[in-house]
């Protein structure tokens, strides 16, 4: 089996840096920017071209294998033992404004757990993996989560949902972390975020409504690098999306009590 996610990794990390490289491209030039649920909620060419790119990859190369693709071209294969869960461009809004902060994300699950994560950043040209068990990494070199133990000294980030104009809106725990901890970013790319609790740049991490391929690979890596991720009830429900709270594990009661007093009022 190892030898089998050698091989799911070595393509995820392939698939990763091409997509990248078609963002990379396209980036700052002409595209055309479509809505999807709400006018906030916005989808490139881009996230096309790079999830068409994707797909068709893993149709030749892994055709047993499910496909869960955010915009749409997933193949549902029945008893697949593998499920790739793809993001093909986290961070979208980011990238239409030509803000430079956007991601691959490739999370792979094997028997419905989680067994191989890729996020690339293909600007700062930062590829972070992990497979299930044997560490994280950041170009290779090993990462660890930040040994901060004050709640008072951490940099944490966040992120709003598509609904947040008519929905909870996440602003009861905004404003109750941004008064206790030291700083709080909100910069747009749930898989970037993660992996920046991964290699120490963050303490911790929440958001609410989150979809799997925000979180596949990204939990994974987090996890990997010695870092907590739960649900907001500190259980396993964060991999479906919704809640997620993930830190560098010393931290994390901490956080979890300042966003269920939040909550609370
Ligand atoms: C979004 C980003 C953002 C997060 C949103 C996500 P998208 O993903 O990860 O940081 O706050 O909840 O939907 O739409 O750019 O792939
Ligand atoms: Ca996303
Ligand atoms: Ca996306």
């Amino acid at each position: 089996m190892a030898r089998e996610i050698d091989d799911v990794l070595a393509l995820a990390r392939r698939l990763a840096r091409e997509a990248g490289a078609i963002q990379k491209g396209r980036y700052e030039t002409g595209f055309r920017i479509d809505t999807k649920s709400r006018p906030v909620d916005l989808v490139t060419e881009v996230d096309h071209a790079c999830e068409a790119h994707l797909v068709a990859a893993l149709l030749r190369e892994r055709p047993r294998d499910a496909v869960l693709a955010e915009e749409g071209r997933g193949t549902d294969t029945p008893g697949a033992t593998y499920r790739w869960v793809i993001d093909p461009l986290d961070g979208t809004t980011n990238f239409a404004h030509g803000y430079p902060r956007f991601a691959v994300s490739i999370g792979v699950e094997r028997e419905g757990e989680p067994a191989v994560g890729v996020v690339y950043d293909p600007l700062l040209d930062e590829c972070y993996h992990a497979t299930t068990g044997r560490g994280a990494f950041r170009n290779g070199q090993p990462i660890r989560v930040s040994r901060e133990t004050a709640f008072d000294r951490a940099l944490l980030a966040t992120g709003f949902a598509y609904d947040k104009r008519e929905n909870d809106d996440n602003l009861a725990e905004f404003r109750a972390v941004l008064k206790t901890a030291r700083e709080l970013r909100r910069d747009g790319s749930a898989s970037l975020d993660l992996c920046y609790v991964a290699c120490g740049r963050l303490e911790g991490y929440w958001e609410h409504k989150l979809k799997p391929w925000d979180v596949a690979a990204g939990g994974l890596i987090v996890r990997e690098a010695g870092g907590r991720v739960t649900d907001r009830d500190g259980g396993p429900a964060w991999r479906s999306g919704g809640e997620i709270v993930a830190t560098n594990g010393t931290l994390h009661d901490a956080l979890l009590r300042v966003l269920s007093d939040a909550q609370r009022g």
